[in-house]
């Protein structure tokens, strides 16, 4: 039988290293209100309704991806300053592609191969947007490599597996599961039924076969239990 893979607390190692103090403090520190002010969430999320202004077939797929990850997220038990941060991380996912040109980002047709070119260069724009933010640079890591598959025929850096940050992996299955169950310009939503299928054929190619089992797995749960954390951009919208 396959041995059970654990998932890595990505923040166990950090918290480890905040000295003299136990870690339920050092997660009270850091989950600390003054961590994201509102004032940081609301100029952030002003910038998201540019993109989605720019964008409207993408109107409100931020949001989802954030609401898909943080349910996969309590699913895999992280601890709740890591679904806090995995939440900001999805939120922010595409804000790179306010740097794309229009031509490119709305285009229609299929997109040429120079196009495409232009396009995969959103995650580090993404990254490079939010490593100006001093408290939220922590979070460029899941944002830069969120088009990095499990195979490691991704991008940008073509990491591998495990290599690619926890917060990449979650978010690269929200995100794919929100397009599948969103209608395009070019094709109606499919069911949730069919996506779940979808995302199994790529399990181990493209996503983490762990993360999209938990995935698949965190919709029973949420239909049983039909609870919803308050969620940051609800807390200002
Ligand atoms: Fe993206």
């Amino acid at each position: 039988m396959k041995k059970k893979r654990k998932i890595e607390s990505p923040k166990a190692k950090h918290l480890k290293a905040v000295p003299a103090c136990s870690q339920e403090e050092a997660e009270t520190f850091l989950f600390a209100e003054e961590v994201y002010p509102d004032v940081l969430v609301e100029s952030l999320r002003a910038i998201i309704s540019t993109l989605e202004e720019k964008d409207s077939y993408t109107h409100g797929h931020s949001i989802r991806v954030a609401e898909f990850s943080v349910q996969l997220a309590e699913e895999l038990k992280l601890s709740e300053m890591e679904i806090r941060e995995i939440e900001l991380s999805a939120l922010f996912h595409d804000i790179g592609k306010i740097g794309i040109p229009d031509n490119v980002l709305l285009k229609p047709a299929r997109l040429t191969r120079a196009e495409f070119e232009i396009m995969k260069s959103h995650p580090v724009r993404s990254g490079k947007i939010l490593e100006k933010v001093s408290t939220l640079r922590n979070l460029v890591p899941g944002i830069k490599h969120h088009h990095e598959r499990y195979d490691g025929f991704g991008y940008p850096d073509g990491l591998k597996g495990e290599n690619i940050p926890l917060y990449a992996r979650i978010i690269l299955i929200a995100d794919t599961f929100d397009a599948m169950t969103s209608t395009r310009p070019y094709r109606l939503a499919l069911d949730k039924e069919v996506a779940f299928e979808e995302l199994r054929k790529c399990s181990g190619t493209q996503f983490d076969p762990v993360l999209v089992e938990a995935f698949i797995q965190s919709f029973g749960y949420k239909e049983k239990k039909k609870v919803v954390r308050p969620s940051l951009w609800k807390k200002i919208a």
